[in-house]
């Protein structure tokens, strides 16, 4: 295989629930019990949704249909196996709570699944997952604030981060900062979803507002050169979608999409897969395309590797040792 196949990788950007294929999802419904609408796949097994909206909405339904720990697990383990095979050595997962209280889960059992789906891939295949809890904005700004308080009253070695999805343009973000800061207080690394399906004006709303050292997405920072130029500054780091908002058609095309833009500007870009099955991606895909798509160098990926790490909210003796694994990273195919 190309070089790329060797260059170890991490990815700060993936939701839990987005990333359960759907082979698995009608699994879990099977064993479950609960019947999904064929509405909801294609006839060759695809999700389906047309806009954000109603990818919000396949998601969500897609969702509800984990309902045990095992289930968390499942999709969990799935998931960082596929990310091992591609070379990742760190993941970031964000954990919905709201999604697990929807259909009667509470905070803990959700947590054990993922919890003991960390524990096994690390053993098999050498990969660290930790979690992200994460609130969705159109829920409202109490929801959030009782996410968080949830998350500080039950803490776990692997929670180690807050965020907000959704959709944001419901609220002012700043109706969230008692939530980030009850997070951040407690020591939590903070990020937030800003500059996706709303402009630049809400990263630069999100980073004056919230205690966040990292904006999911925020490509449309680059529709203001200022604003690019703070980013930078701040050395914010951009969690950066391609796959997912290109799939979600913020961009008609790769040749419009900022990714390199955002890189020469001088931002802090990291590589991620958003909900990989949902826009037919994967971290590896995603950093196979940076290369061959959007033409960044091998060594731009390796040094998007090491933000990655430096931008992770894990402790310091974790983060050391995810950089040693870097730079002595040798491929090995686990199937
Ligand atoms: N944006 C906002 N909310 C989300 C997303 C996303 O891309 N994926 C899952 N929840
Ligand atoms: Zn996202």
């Amino acid at each position: 295989m190309t070089t790329l196949t060797v260059l170890p990788k991490a990815e700060l950007h993936c939701h839990i629930e987005g990333a359960a294929a759907p082979d698995l999802v009608r699994r879990i419904a099977e064993r479950n019990g609960v019947a999904l609408p064929d509405s909801l796949f294609t006839a060759d097994g695809r999700y389906v949704w047309n806009d954000f909206q109603s990818f919000l909405a396949a998601y969500d339904l897609a969702s509800s249909v984990l309902r045990r720990p095992e289930d968390y697990r499942d999709i969990m383990y799935r998931y960082l196996a596929d990310c091992a095979a591609e070379g990742a050595i760190y993941v970031e997962v964000f954990s919905s709570p709201d999604h697990a209280a929807a259909v009667g889960m509470s905070y803990a059992d959700h947590l054990a699944g993922l919890i003991a789906a960390i524990d096994a891939a690390k053993a098999e295949f050498g990969i660290t997952g930790r979690i992200i809890v994460t609130c969705v904005r159109h829920l409202g700004p109490d929801r959030a604030l009782e996410v968080a308080r949830t998350m500080v009253s039950e803490p776990h070695p692997y929670v180690v981060g807050f965020g907000m999805g959704g959709d944001e343009r419901q609220y002012d973000v700043a109706d969230f900062l008692p939530a980030f800061r009850m997070a951040a207080d407690a020591g939590y690394g903070c990020t937030v979803h800003a500059g996706e399906v709303a402009g630049p004006d809400s990263v630069r709303e999100a980073i004056t507002r919230l205690p966040v050292t990292r904006i999911g997405h925020g490509v449309r920072a680059a529709e203001n050169p200022r604003l690019l130029d703070d980013l930078a500054k701040r050395g914010i780091v951009l969690e950066v979608c391609p796959g997912s908002n290109l799939a979600l058609g913020l961009y008609p095309n790769a040749e419009a999409h900022p990714l390199r833009r955002l890189v020469e500007a001088g931002c802090r870009v990291t590589l991620n897969s958003d909900d990989p099955p949902f826009f037919g991606t994967s971290i590896g895909k995603e950093y196979a395309d940076a290369a061959s798509v959007f033409g960044l160098e091998a060594e731009t990926l390796r040094r998007i590797t090491e933000t990655a790490l430096d931008a992770a909210f894990v402790d310091d003796e974790t983060r050391q040792e995810l950089r040693q694994r870097a730079a002595q990273f040798a491929y090995q195919p686990t199937s």
